[in-house]
């Protein structure tokens, strides 16, 4: 199966968020986002959201690249809105896909704004399952750094299994390493329930 031929839907709704992929139009919205929380990005999630000095060209750059590689098939993200206010809300992304087998990794980011209110495990709950009915893929890992604890507890709460940690494994914003503990799932069976309802647009 070539991935690319997959009909994948492009809107998602539960009862509080909207999800789609980047639109160039998002642009602005996420230099916000980012210039709000790159203090939580540069600590444990990197790349070029995590930087004080990030620029809406920087913005542009990156959803330009996020739409060319939703078309490759090889990281799929959607942006996250609140259906009340409209606000970004964050990003959930398969990353690391590999379609040979197939299987990938999910990430998530939340605004800090919006964070503790449950919406990290609610974009990892949909993409749980989006993964498995429509990806098709047979095995989906999610890895967190223990000193993370809001990210560590996205996967328990989701009922993924814990395998093992990788010691020293991701090199961080200071240089240091990191510990990864590593999260699977091969189905997508006992998730807690979520409406959702997906569409193409
Ligand atoms: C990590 C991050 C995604 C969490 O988003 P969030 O929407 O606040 O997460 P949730 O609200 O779904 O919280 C998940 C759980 O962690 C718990 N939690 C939150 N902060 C915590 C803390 N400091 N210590 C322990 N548990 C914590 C929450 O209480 C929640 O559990 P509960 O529902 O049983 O109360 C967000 O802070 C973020 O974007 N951080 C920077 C990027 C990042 O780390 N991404 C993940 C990389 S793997």
């Amino acid at each position: 199966m070539n991935p690319q031929l997959l009909t994948l839907p492009t809107s998602i709704a539960t009862d509080r968020l909207l999800l789609r992929p980047w639109a160039i139009s998002d642009v602005s919205e996420l230099h916000k986002l980012q210039q709000e929380s790159w203090e939580q990005l540069n600590k444990w999630y990197g790349g070029i959201l995590s930087k004080e000095q990030t620029t809406k060209d920087d913005i542009q750059v990156y959803i330009n690249n996020a739409l060319s590689s939703w078309y490759n098939r090889d990281f799929l993200e959607f942006a996250a809105f609140s259906k009340d206010t409209g606000q970004l809300i964050g990003a959930c992304s398969f990353h690391h896909l590999d379609w040979t087998v197939p299987k990938g990794r999910i990430g998530y980011i939340v605004r800090k704004s919006a964070s503790g209110k449950g919406y990290a495990t609610e974009m990892a709950n949909i993409f749980t399952r989006y993964g498995f009915q429509h990806l098709i893929i047979k095995r989906l890992e999610l890895r967190t750094a223990p000193g993370n604890q809001a990210s560590c507890m996205v996967p328990r709460k989701l009922g993924f299994q814990f395998l093992t940690v990788f010691e020293k494994n991701k090199v961080g914003a200071q240089g240091d390493l990191w510990d990864l503990e590593i999260h699977v799932r091969f189905n997508a069976d006992n998730l807690p329930h979520l409406h959702i309802d997906y569409s193409q647009t």
